[in-house]
This record gives structure tokens, C-alpha cells and sequence, in this order.
């Protein structure tokens, strides 16, 4: 089995998915989910969907061995970054190298790097005019916003959509892809053979 742990500090949703779709997998399946915030409403989901979850302060994430010590204890192959908005620091990169996947909300390196997440990211979008957006899931090195991409896929912005509107959208792209594309990065890393098959 491959393990993996997501790391989201709000809403969730993107975690929920991502759990409820590799439930019932063979090879893969979510173990942890992890927090910097305590009264996330992540928390309430991986309650209902069985999952255990922990919350660390932005210090142990800095610190990492709290967080590293977690991951071992649910032998953690692999972390996926749904909505987490910390910087993955060093002792945590370490540990998982070219093994941490984040989604991004736009289509980098437009609309990226520190403080743009979320909602900004979709006003930014509106403000700059731009005719489309999209998803960006990308493998995490220490500068935000900037490993190597994995994949895009793409919206249209109409000259009237809000920035409700573009999150929408790019809400159902993430939806519908991040699953599929973890599933994918996973299968090459740990299984390369049965992935060639
Ligand atoms: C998602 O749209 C994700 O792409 C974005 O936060 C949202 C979390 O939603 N991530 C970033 O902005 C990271 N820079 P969710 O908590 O409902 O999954």
C-alpha cells in the first residue's frame, strides 16, 4: 500500500475528495490528514470520513520533527498539499524528496508565490483581466509556487465572471483532475513496472 497524508489548512473540500476517491483502492490510500489550524473545517470531514487528523502549530511545521514524527507513525510514503497555505519547510522536504504534490489555483507561474491563495488568486485573475485560469499541480521544492509542474489544465474567464465565479470553475477542474493526477505520479514513483503494463 502506498500511504499518503494531505496537508490543508481550511475548508478541505479538495481533501475530502481526494480521500473519498481512493477509498476502496488497491495500491493507495489516505492515512492522515494534517493541519496548521485547529478549528479547520478539514477536521469536521476527516472525522466523518473516518480519517484521523492532527493539527500543528506553524512552529512544529518549521521545526518539522512533530510533523515528521507523525508521518512516520502512519508510515507516510507520500504528502499531498490540498489548501495548505504554510511553506513546506527544509526537515520536511528532506524526508520526502520529489514526494510532495501541491495543487495551485491558476495557471503558473501567473497569480503565484507567497501570500496568493485562494480567493486573491481568483481576484488577481479578475483584476489582471485575464481570459482564462486553471489548475497547476506541481511537485514542491522551498520556494512557493515553483517545483517542477506535473500538470495544467484550463478555464475560461469571461469579462463578467467574479471571483466566485472563477473559483467555481476552478474548483470543479480541481476536482475532477487532482485525484487522476496523483494517482498517476504515484503509480510511475512506487510502481513503475505494473504502470508500464
Ligand atoms: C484550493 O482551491 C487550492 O487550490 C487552493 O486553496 C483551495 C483550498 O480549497 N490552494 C492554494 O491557494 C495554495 N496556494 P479546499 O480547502 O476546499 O480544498
Amino acid at each position: 500500500m502506498i500511504n499518503l497524508a494531505i496537508f490543508a489548512s481550511g475548508n478541505g473540500s479538495n481533501a475530502e475528495n481526494i480521500t473519498r476517491y481512493f477509498s476502496g483502492n488497491r495500491r493507495i490510500r489516505v492515512v492522515l490528514i494534517l493541519s496548521n489550524r485547529k478549528d479547520a473545517f478539514v477536521h469536521t470531514r476527516a472525522q466523518a470520513l473516518g480519517i484521523p487528523s492532527r493539527s500543528f502549530c506553524k512552529a512544529e511545521f518549521e521545526e518539522g520533527r512533530p510533523v515528521l514524527d507523525a508521518l512516520q507513525a502512519y508510515s507516510v510514503d507520500f504528502i499531498i498539499l490540498a489548501g495548505f497555505l504554510l511553506k513546506v519547510s527544509p526537515p520536511i522536504l528532506e524526508a520526502y524528496p520529489d514526494r510532495i504534490l501541491n495543487i495551485h489555483p491558476a495557471l503558473l507561474p501567473k497569480h503565484g508565490g507567497k501570500g496568493m491563495y485562494g480567493d486573491r488568486v481568483h481576484q488577481a485573475v479578475v483584476d489582471a483581466g485575464d481570459t482564462e485560469s486553471g489548475i497547476t499541480v506541481h511537485y514542491v521544492n522551498e520556494h512557493y509556487d515553483e517545483g517542477t509542474i506535473l500538470f495544467q489544465a484550463r478555464c475560461q474567464v469571461l469579462p463578467t465572471d467574479s471571483a466566485d465565479d472563477v473559483a467555481r470553475k476552478v474548483h470543479e477542474l480541481e476536482y475532477l483532475h487532482f485525484p487522476k493526477v496523483i494517482e498517476e505520479a504515484l503509480l510511475k514513483a512506487f510502481l513503475p513496472r505494473d504502470h508500464e503494463a
